[in-house]
């Protein structure tokens, strides 16, 4: 049900240093900045081939990236699959017994569904499920 890797999730703490390394000592292209404020949390999207890497930076202290660079500093966050059904893939996902922090589907970047399963179903990896904006 997983067609791709979509982007790997990085946390930080310093936004600016990220993409300065990411895509000066890199050369990757940043593609894509967004807060989400729901979420607390201003992300940018840099293209490496096909996918992409997601940079996270909380908005405060209170919030799930805030308390995730508190608990363990910054670092790999997540890793995000693609898939073409994202409601098709959790309810398999709940057929199979694989435990979902979200069941249902909420709004992700670019227009993009999102859902993350739990990582301890995932062998410690907090997974995202992304079906792209049509
Ligand atoms: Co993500």
């Amino acid at each position: 049900v997983f067609d791709r890797i979509d982007h790997v999730g990085v946390a930080v703490a310093d936004l600016e240093s990220a993409v300065g390394l990411l895509s000066g000592t890199f050369g990757m292209t940043v593609t894509h900045r967004e807060t989400v404020e729901s979420q607390g949390v201003e992300a940018v999207l840099l293209d490496i081939g096909d996918s992409h890497v997601e940079l996270l930076a909380p908005t405060g202290e209170d919030t799930p990236i805030g308390r995730f660079l508190a608990r363990k500093g910054p670092g790999m966050h997540h890793v995000a699959y693609q898939v073409t059904d994202i409601d098709a893939a959790l309810t398999k996902l709940v057929e199979d017994g694989v435990r979902l922090i979200d069941t249902t589907a909420r709004p992700g970047l670019r227009g993009s569904r999102v859902a993350f399963l739990h990582p301890a179903a995932c062998g410690g990896v907090l997974t995202e499920l992304v079906e792209p904006a049509h």
